[in-house]
């Protein structure tokens, strides 16, 4: 049984959270149209001196978000999430915390730590987690130190994606867990959607296809690079982060790397604080997942939406007869 803020989504879709690309116009529009929206909360980012973002933007998606409901009670907005990087170079933890916890977020994803105080927060202002991992010994680490829900991300996904078959993954899950579970990696259809589904996670969770979408927060190239990629042009490297993560290799020719002559990289190199720490011709190769070959345009979030909605509906019918 979903617990009930993941029930009553127009399709069992969550968007989501890509560093850099997700904003509040991304998260309103997915939240807007029936999917669970979400933003990593690293993405609000001020200069010193300044206004803190990540209240102005917690805000601002609230209070349209109620602005919707309230003219739309027939047709609510889905909640929203809010991503923490629960890693040790991330100095903004404890800070996005309270912040999260103060503003109620009623979703929260932890990536790269599983730790009970982030749980706990989340659970006192009413809301829930779920964790994402790459394998079952971290998907029960994860259960244990509290999460509600897992996010098992397989290979193929955009980001920091695993190197297991999605078959796999869920089948070891659900052998033990019969908690919310989503699944990402390379899912980009309807018809993708119900296969998770059927294969025993509760939902999708869906990213790359959402950066070739007018609202993202990404170049005009790199957006047509996706609608002009496909499974083909995606490589799994460990350089540009210190962990394993699929990339375009078009956008690593660009920065004039060979994508199939890349080093490896430790993973002690991770850092989620110092942006400038990275060379700047990395700041032009692009995170993606292998499913864009079903991105053919740069489309509005909700016409997205629409499409995957759409074959949704028409796989159920086919397949379950519903
Ligand atoms: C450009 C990009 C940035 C990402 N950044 C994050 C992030 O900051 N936090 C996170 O939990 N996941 C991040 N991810 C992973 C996604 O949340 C999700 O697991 C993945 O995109 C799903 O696979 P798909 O892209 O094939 O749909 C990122 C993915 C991409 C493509």
């Amino acid at each position: 049984m979903l617990p009930p803020i993941l029930q009553n989504l127009r399709i069992p879709v969550v968007g989501s959270p890509m560093f850099i690309v997700s904003n509040p116009d991304l998260v309103i529009a997915q939240c807007k149209a029936g999917i669970v929206g979400s933003f990593p909360a690293l993405n609000a980012r001020e200069k010193d001196g300044e206004p803190i973002q990540l209240e102005a933007w917690l805000t601002r998606i609230t209070e349209e978000l109620d602005r919707h409901n309230q003219a739309n009670p027939d047709r609510p907005a889905a909640p929203f999430a809010v991503n923490q990087i629960v890693h040790r170079s991330n100095a903004r933890l404890d800070r996005d915390i309270e912040i999260c916890h103060r503003h109620k977020v009623p979703i929260w994803i932890t990536s790269l730590g599983a730790r009970t105080e982030v749980n706990a927060a989340a659970h006192d202002c009413g809301g829930i987690t779920l964790h994402d991992i790459i394998n079952n010994s971290f998907a029960r680490k994860a259960v244990e130190k509290g999460a509600d829900g897992i996010i098992a991300v397989a290979a193929g996904a955009g980001g920091h994606a695993g190197p297991q078959s999605p078959f796999a993954l869920v089948q070891e899950i659900r052998e033990w867990f019969d908690g919310p579970l989503l699944l990402s990696g390379a899912i980009a259809t309807g018809r993708a959607v119900l296969a998770a589904q059927a294969m025993g996670a509760d939902l999708a969770y869906i990213g790359s296809p959402f950066i070739a979408t007018t609202e993202a927060n990404a170049q005009p190239d790199y957006k047509q690079m996706i609608v002009d990629s496909g499974a083909m042009d995606i490589v799994t490297s460990s350089l540009f982060t210190g962990v394993s993560g699929n990339y375009l290799a078009p956008s690593i020719r660009n920065a004039g790397l060979d994508p199939e002559a890349l080093a490896h990289a430790d993973p002690s190199t991770m850092n989620f604080n110092d942006l400038s720490a990275k060379p700047k011709a990395w700041s032009t190769i692009w995170g993606c997942g292998q499913g864009i070959g079903a991105v053919h345009e740069i489309v509005p979030a909700a016409q997205l939406i629409d499409r995957l909605a759409g074959e949704y509906d028409a796989a159920r019918r086919a397949i379950v007869g519903l």
